[in-house]
């Protein structure tokens, strides 16, 4: 069954042909990211302005590349939540136009369930159940994948996500946006016990996580530097910072697997593209004899491949929207 997905959640317009939800027939992503970093984050109506520009050249791109013109295609698939209401609307809108007018049934996808099929993309062996780390600018969760379509969170972040807790660090520092990937690149020639960071605590929920204490330290200790007339070395501060964050999230991922009896371990999100969550999870899960699985770093960001993944086993459980399909800010991924 071959999908053509569209993907218009943030800041990336993409499209790709997914073969039976695993084969990458063709993926274009067209990133808005350098216009954005001029004001150092994401800005939405620009985001939207970007997609409404893009979206027709990015699907013909794609078709191009894969050969291929509607008739050949099987069923369409968009991300219609969560994410910037704008931005989701043009994908959605777009989506359910080529739906109408080529007769092609027009599955949705919930962008974090997308996340986590970039890797049956890169996994062939890979079946639920398992658990999985998803963790992104906007989303921290643990989830339960019992199924393709069937998840459970039972952990998640009380403030700020672990990719925005990177980014605004980063910013602080200096970095340019989106700056969790440079804050990695800088935290390898650091010392990561240079500075004594808060751990995150969380009362109540045993798998809950907390980001804004860490960046709040990280803030106060620059500004602190700053009125002082220092400068801290922000190799160290870097690899200190990332160090915590993958502490937080490593220590409640293993327990929850400890306790819940998972032995398959999924990282997915922007931030499984961060080198020492993905080392660390892959020492924890080899030292107990389970196993870990990441995408490439090309599949962690947002792409259309992921949601022509995840939208053939959407399909298969019988998930095809109607004309009254409607983007929304935010969705449970448990829906
Ligand atoms: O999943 P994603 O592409 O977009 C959302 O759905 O939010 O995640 C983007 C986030 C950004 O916060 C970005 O800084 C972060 O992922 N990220 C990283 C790394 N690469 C991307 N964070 C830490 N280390 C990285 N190497
Ligand atoms: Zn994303």
């Amino acid at each position: 069954m071959k999908i053509l997905a569209i993907e218009s959640s943030c800041d990336e317009t993409a499209a790709a042909v997914i073969e039976d939800g695993r084969k990458i027939i063709s993926s274009v992503v067209a990133t808005q990211v350098e216009e954005h970093k001029l004001y150092g984050g994401v800005v939405p109506e620009i985001a939207s302005r970007r997609h409404c520009e893009a979206i027709n050249g990015v699907i013909s791109e794609t078709l191009a590349q894969a050969e291929m013109n509607l008739d050949a295609l099987d069923a369409l698939a968009v991300t219609y939540a969560p994410g910037l209401i704008g931005a989701l609307l043009v994908g959605v809108n777009f989506a359910k136009g080529l739906s109408l007018a080529s007769g092609l049934p027009l599955i949705p996808v919930h962008h974090l369930r997308s996340h986590i099929a970039a890797n049956y993309l890169a996994h062939p062996d890979l079946k639920p159940p398992f658990l999985c780390l998803v963790v992104s600018g906007g989303h921290s969760h643990i989830v339960e994948v019992k199924d393709y379509t069937e998840m459970k969170i039972i952990g998640k972040t009380r403030d700020d996500a672990a990719g925005e807790a990177f980014d605004k660090a980063a910013r602080t520092m200096g970095m340019p946006y989106p700056g969790g990937i440079h804050l990695d690149k800088m935290a390898e020639s650091g010392d990561e016990n240079a500075f004594q960071l808060p751990q995150p605590k969380v009362s109540g929920s045993p798998y809950d996580f907390s980001f804004s204490g860490l960046k709040t330290a990280v803030i106060n200790l620059i500004h602190n530097a700053e009125q002082r007339g220092e400068t801290l070395p922000v190799a160290d501060l870097s690899a200190s910072f990332r160090k915590a964050v993958v502490d937080s999230l490593t220590k409640n991922f293993i327990k929850a697997a400890e306790n819940l009896g998972y032995k398959k371990l999924v990282l997915a999100g922007g931030v499984s593209a961060n080198s020492l969550l993905r080392k660390r999870v892959d020492e924890e899960a080899k030292k107990r004899g389970w196993s870990c699985y990441y995408p490439p770093l090309n599949l962690c960001g947002d792409n259309g491949a992921m949601v022509g993944a995840q939208a053939y086993y959407e399909y298969l459980s019988g998930n095809i929207a109607d004309m009254g399909l409607n983007a929304a800010a935010t969705m449970s991924i448990e829906k």
